[in-house]
């Protein structure tokens, strides 16, 4: 066997992967109903074993022949697998290539002034461990899964506008805690004591809190412990949709007294009059506002006549980052995308539910003139993550001087 024929035949490996990766990873950001999503992400990753596997078999006379000759060409009697290879890799260049400039992303921006890490181990701090369940228990001990730790995040971030109000701010993000059932109540507990004793003035929850009906109970004795000056804020996410007692959920968030961003935006002053303007957005997936947003341009107006006041936009997905743009926001906080639960050492992570991609499936971004943090979440439905830790995050806003 030589090794340029085999090289080649990787490389279309590698390729058929990565096309049904782009597909499977952009299914997700749609919005379509959720059955016909799971039926789609199953097709996909059928289609991406079975195709290639049959193609093999269909023409192994023919790739095993090709496999002893010393030459980069495909097999001349390839016939239909030489028509899947050059698709295969006529695909890898074009979507390698935007892969390869998303890395870049990888990088945090200047803005990200400093970055200061505290690690909890959340399963051995609770007698007894956190999984609810055998399968969860089972995962938890897979090596190197670090779904049951915590890491606190305390980012420095230098906001885009030249603000003093807000210099000092301590905002509190938090997202994806999905109430599943798979852990007891005493891991959010302990999750939520941790990020608490952080002090933020202001709690944002970025969505994605409770997947089963049967955690409304957790609502209140978990979320409820959300205390801040400032108050706490959330938008919904994909997953907060598949309850069924929707309105209950809704209930018992407004009974707690925490700002509903899906329905209206907020407007907070601080202490020395600066205005913080907080609008939520939990596109695809839901939109429930009571009253239509203003337009965006007329937004934007009011940024440029020279206002001081802070704009915030909180999604669930990093995909609404070019309606945050739109809308002037000087950051935005988003989710969903779980920081990829799985990331290799040097590529970062390859899933990732957005039209994005992994490019901002976590952390710090700069596209002007927003400031983008996305946070890894705290937990999942899936209980693996590797080197992705659950995140709860202190972010310290700084005025430019
Ligand atoms: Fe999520």
């Amino acid at each position: 066997m030589h090794a340029k024929p085999l090289i080649v035949l990787v490389l279309v490996l590698i390729a058929n992967c990565g096309f049904w990766l782009h597909l499977f990873n952009r299914i997700n950001a749609t919005g379509l109903p959720r059955k016909l999503t799971k039926s789609l992400e199953k097709l996909i990753v059928a289609v991406c074993f079975v195709l290639p596997s049959g193609m093999l078999i269909a023409h192994r006379a023919a790739l095993l022949a090709w496999l002893q000759q010393a030459n980069f060409w495909l097999p001349e009697s390839g016939g239909w697998f030489n028509i899947y290879a050059i698709c295969c890799l006529i695909s890898g260049v074009l979507l390698g290539l935007g892969w390869l400039e998303s890395r870049r992303w990888l990088i945090p921006p200047k803005h990200l002034l400093a970055v200061h890490t505290q690690q909890h181990d959340v399963h051995r701090s609770i007698a007894g461990g956190t999984p609810a369940d055998r399968t969860t228990r089972f995962l938890q001990c897979l090596p190197g899964n670090e779904i049951g730790q915590l890491q606190l995040t305390r980012k420095e971030l230098l906001i885009p506008r030249r603000l003093p109000g807000v210099d000092g701010l301590k905002l509190g993000h938090i997202s994806d805690l999905h109430f599943t059932g798979q852990y007891r109540p005493e891991h959010y507990h302990f999750v939520l004591d941790r990020f608490l004793e952080l002090e933020p003035d202001l709690i944002i929850v970025s969505g994605d809190i409770i997947d089963h009906d049967h955690c409304l109970s957790w609502i209140e004795p978990v979320l409820g412990r959300l205390q801040a000056p400032y108050g706490v804020s959330f938008v919904l996410g994909n997953h907060d949709c598949r309850v069924r007692a929707f309105d209950e959920l809704l209930e018992s968030l407004a009974a707690l007294g925490h700002f509903d961003l899906g329905q209206q935006d907020q407007w907070i002053r601080l202490q020395d009059g600066t205005q913080i303007e907080l609008f939520g957005n939990e596109l695809p997936w839901l939109q429930r506002r009571e009253s239509p947003r203003p337009n965006p341009s007329l937004a934007a107006s009011s940024q440029t006549n020279g206002s001081t006041n802070l704009r915030i936009a909180v999604c669930h997905s990093p995909d609404q980052i070019d309606w945050a743009r739109k809308m002037k926001c000087d950051l935005m906080l988003a989710g969903h995308t779980h920081g990829g639960q799985v990331r290799f050492p040097g590529i970062g992570p390859i899933v990732a539910p957005s039209r994005f991609g992994s490019r901002f499936a976590s952390g710090v971004f700069y596209l002007p003139p927003t400031l983008m943090h996305v946070s890894r979440g705290l937990a999942g439905t899936h209980p693996l993550r590797w080197r992705c830790m659950p995140e709860a995050s202190l972010l310290t806003l700084r005025s430019p001087p």
